[in-house]
Parts: structure tokens; C-alpha cells; sequence
């Protein structure tokens, strides 16, 4: 590459948050024989990643220019710290959890401290935890100190630039969240889950891996969506809800309730 076109590819990296090693980590050929139209879609979600973060009140730029703190050293804290990586220029990273067993271990290269010394040097967090409540009183208690909860998509999410994403999202590889959808405080849509247009998915709930929401679902707050299951469209599904992996939802569920099967019922 000359030298005048690196640098004008570093200036529109730094001037929109472009993720180069996205496009040419890897052969173009191989990728698109391999994934069909892997390349179409990685693309469009390098230029359109930024633009989904300007409806949030933080963007890419910000979050490499600081140290940030996962909270969570599990399998949520690993595939988040994943996507950080993945990225590239990720911010300073503090891996903390507040389990004992987990402290001085390393994840991904990155060591584990106890949750109550990390706290001491930051001022953005992410909060990498699978479990809806416990997330949300992490979420909560480092909220009340003043920190400023981050949103991370990982480079290979697919998401419209009319989605609407609030603070502590996290939207993994392969996932896709449709034109209008609107995710609240702390949700997590995992690997190749799809919510679909026009959906709305409430405070701390948790789309697992491969989980499908039709248009125009709304999902309540603190619900599990478990791996694979199918939501048909239009369907409510209340506060803290279960979907059963594998389940196929054809009926709205009231609050509190825990279905599974196809189609799915009420597992008492
Ligand atoms: C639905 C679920 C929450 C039930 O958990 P549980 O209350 O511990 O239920 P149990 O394992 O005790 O099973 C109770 C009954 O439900 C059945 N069952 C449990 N999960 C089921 C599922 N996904 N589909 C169909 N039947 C299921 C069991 O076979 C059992 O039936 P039985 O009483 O006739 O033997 C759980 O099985 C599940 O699917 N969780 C989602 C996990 C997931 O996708 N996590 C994502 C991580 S990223």
C-alpha cells in the first residue's frame, strides 16, 4: 500500500471508527467461497457499526482512548473480551470478577482481579455476565458509583443503522438486529441470534445463540430466550420469562412464565 493511501485510511479510521483488519484479515477469495456472502455482510457491517453508535451516548473512539473494566470472567466475559480483541486498537482492558476461585487466573491473556480493587482506576465498564439478574445488579452497582457503562458489538454483527441500542448492549459475531429493533440497558443478543425488525427487547434479557425473533416481537425485561428457540412474529413475551432451547413460541407468554417444545408449552 502507498504511503499517501495508508494515510488517508488511518485518517478515515480514526475520523469514523473503520475496522481495516475486518476486511482483509483474511483472503477475499477464500471467504467468500467458504461463507457465500460472508464478505457483503462483513463489510456492511464495518461501515455501518459506527453509525449504529451514534445513537448511543458514547462511540468507538471513545472507548479506545480509555481503560475499560469486564466484569466477568466466565464464558460471557471470554466472548466478550473476544470481540474486544478481535477488533483491534481495543481500549486498555480490566478483566475483574468478584468470585474468589477466578482471581490471578488469565483469560484470553488478560489476568483476573478481584472486582473491588479494579474499581479504583476506571471509568467505563461492560458488564460480561450470561445470568439476566446478576448482570443487572452489577449493572446497577457500578451505575451508582458514577461509571459509564459501555455498548460493544462484536465486528461481525450485522446491525441496521436504524436500530436503536442503549448502554451495556453486547451483540456478538454472526448476530443480526433488524431495521427498528430497539434493545434496552444490558441486553445481550449472542452468536447468530437474529432479532428481526421492529422488535423490542426490554432491560437485561438474553437472546442465547442461534435464538430467532421474528418482527415485531417484544421481549420483557430479565427474559431467557434459550439457544436455537423460535419466536414467531408479533408475539409478547412478559418480564422474566424462560424460552426453552429449541422452543417454537406461537402464543404470548404472560409474565414469569417458563415454556418449552414445539410448539411451546408451559413447563410445569
Ligand atoms: C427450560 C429450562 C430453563 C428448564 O430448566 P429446568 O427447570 O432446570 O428443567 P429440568 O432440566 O429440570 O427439566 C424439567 C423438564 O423439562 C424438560 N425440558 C427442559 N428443557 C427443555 C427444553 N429446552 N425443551 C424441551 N423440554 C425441556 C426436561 O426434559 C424435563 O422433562 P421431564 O420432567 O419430563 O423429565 C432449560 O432446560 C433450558 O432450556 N434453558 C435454556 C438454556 C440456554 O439456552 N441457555 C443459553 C446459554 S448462552
Amino acid at each position: 500500500m502507498s504511503q499517501m493511501s495508508s494515510l488517508i485510511w488511518r485518517r478515515l479510521r480514526r475520523r469514523y471508527g473503520l475496522h481495516w483488519r475486518a476486511v482483509l484479515s483474511r483472503p477475499i477469495v477464500t471467504e467468500m467461497d467458504a461463507q457465500g456472502g460472508e464478505l457483503r455482510s462483513t463489510l456492511l457491517v464495518c461501515l455501518c457499526l459506527p453509525r449504529s453508535c451514534r445513537n448511543l451516548t458514547h462511540t468507538d473512539h471513545v472507548m479506545r482512548s480509555e481503560k475499560l473494566l469486564i466484569v466477568g470472567a466466565g464464558g460471557q466475559g471470554k466472548v466478550v473480551l473476544d470481540a474486544l480483541l478481535v477488533a483491534g486498537d481495543s481500549p486498555q482492558l480490566v478483566l475483574a470478577d468478584d468470585d474468589e476461585s477466578k482471581y490471578g487466573r488469565a483469560v484470553l491473556g488478560h489476568k483476573v482481579s478481584a472486582l473491588s480493587d479494579a474499581l479504583t482506576n476506571v471509568k467505563s465498564f461492560h458488564v460480561a455476565i450470561g445470568h439476566n439478574a446478576a448482570r443487572e445488579r452489577l449493572t446497577q452497582r457500578l451505575t451508582d458509583r458514577g461509571l459509564t457503562n459501555r455498548y460493544i458489538a462484536h465486528i461481525r454483527a450485522s446491525v441496521s443503522s436504524s436500530a436503536q441500542l442503549s448502554e451495556g448492549v453486547f451483540i456478538a459475531a454472526h448476530a443480526v438486529v433488524g431495521p427498528d429493533a430497539r434493545l434496552d440497558l444490558g441486553c445481550i443478543v449472542n452468536h447468530g441470534a437474529v432479532v428481526d425488525h421492529d422488535c423490542s427487547v426490554a432491560a437485561y434479557s438474553h437472546i442465547a445463540p442461534n435464538a430467532t425473533l421474528g418482527g415485531g416481537v417484544h421481549v420483557g425485561r430479565r427474559v431467557l430466550i434459550g439457544a436455537g428457540a423460535n419466536i414467531l412474529p408479533g408475539i409478547y413475551i412478559g418480564d422474566d420469562c424462560v424460552v426453552g432451547a429449541g422452543a417454537v413460541v406461537l402464543d404470548d407468554m404472560e409474565p414469569g412464565s417458563v415454556y418449552v417444545g414445539v410448539p411451546a408449552r408451559p413447563n410445569n
